[in-house]
């Protein structure tokens, strides 16, 4: 029986968080041995807000640099930049047409990023899910493995690709979300009632993936807790201690009641730094891997060049039998 297929990507804006990581790259790693998988750079995506040419250029690769240092095997798994995949913007096009503008207009990512970006609400942060849609549907992904607040594109993605096969028969698989239960979303650790973001403004808020051990264990020294100094499990009440418990549970594979069992007794204190422990001794072989990689521009460019024409394989398979079906001539 042939593998089930896999795809998943991250923009190719900002510097990636701990959410990033533990949400989605350390999952990815995780699968790459049961399914077919396709990991991807979004820097189309990443066109809906404003970025210096030459700091998207580095994400880009750099992303690709992180991804291959957390452990995803270049040679099992393919690994490519969006835009070098030309199929995505066709089928991005096409599926434009296909999706509604009211369904659109409900996705809280664009909501958010509209109020963060007043000044720039472009139509692509519009129709940004359509070409979403077009990232999965091409590779016919069984699965997509992403952090809790991508659902939502998910949901719509599955929509559209229904609506099509409706319209025209069975064309795409509808693909299923998969979100692990301990990451699915990593709170800040200053505001622990929203999520750890890229683009938060207060840095400590923040785990960044580049953070040196002595950064790391500061910021997690600094998170907000609450006055009650007990280590217990309850998001509405104790939403900063809960995150940290997440965010050790999601390293070291402990259930939430071993962390409780843990860490009867202990203060904040210890257990803060026993998280930034954890996460320092998870990402620091990462981090010089990542730098090794980082000074190597040949062989990541090998790397997303092969990925591409592999990746390409199956889109235009995907995408000729789409212009088919709507009566575009291939
Ligand atoms: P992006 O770049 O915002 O985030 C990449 C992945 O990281 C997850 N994530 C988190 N998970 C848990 N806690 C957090 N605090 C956290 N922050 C981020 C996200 O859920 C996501 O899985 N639209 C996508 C990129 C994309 C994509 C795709 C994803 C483009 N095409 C096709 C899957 C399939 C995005 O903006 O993710």
């Amino acid at each position: 029986m042939s593998k089930k297929i896999i795809l998943s990507g991250i923009q190719a804006t900002g510097k990636l968080t701990l959410g990033n990581y533990l949400g989605a790259i350390d999952n990815w790693v995780k699968m790459q041995e049961e399914y077919e998988c396709y990991y991807m750079i979004a820097n189309l995506h990443s066109l809906t807000v404003r970025n210096d040419p030459e700091t998207l250029r580095n994400n880009t690769l750099k992303i690709l640099a992180i991804y291959i240092a957390a452990g995803l095997d270049p040679d099992k798994n393919t690994i490519f930049i969006q835009s070098q995949v030309k199929e995505h913007a066709e089928l991005g096009w096409i599926l434009d047409c296909y999706t509604y503008m009211g369904e659109l207009s409900r996705m809280t990512q664009f909501k958010d990023k509209a109020a963060k970006h007043a000044d720039n609400i472009n139509a692509g942060l519009f129709t940004y899910p359509a070409l979403m849609a077009a990232d999965i549907l091409l590779y016919q992904a069984d699965l997509v493995p992403v952090g809790e607040d991508q659902m939502q594109h998910l949901e719509i993605t599955r929509d559209i690709a229904e609506r099509f096969n409706n319209l025209y028969g069975e064309t795409f698989v509808i693909p299923e979300g998969y979100v692990r239960k301990a990451s699915k979303r990593i709170m800040g650790l200053q505001d622990p009632t929203s999520k750890m973001s890229k683009s938060a403004t207060n840095l400590n808020d923040v785990i960044f993936l580049e953070d040196e051990p002595e950064v790391i264990l500061k910021k997690f020294k600094r998170a907000v807790t609450d006055s009650e100094n007990i280590i217990r499990f309850d998001i509405e009440n104790k939403p900063g201690v809960s995150n940290l418990m997440q965010i050790y549970s999601a390293i070291t594979s402990k259930t939430i009641e071993e962390i409780e069992k843990e860490f009867e007794g202990s203060g904040y204190g210890n257990f803060k730094t026993k998280v930034a422990e954890a996460v320092i001794q998870k990402l620091e072989p990462i981090q010089i891997k990542y730098k090794e990689l980082l000074n190597n521009p040949e062989y990541l460019e090998k790397i997303y060049t092969k990925g591409a024409e592999n990746a390409r394989e199956l889109a235009s398979k995907t995408l000729n039998s789409v212009k088919e079906k709507i009566g575009i001539i291939v």
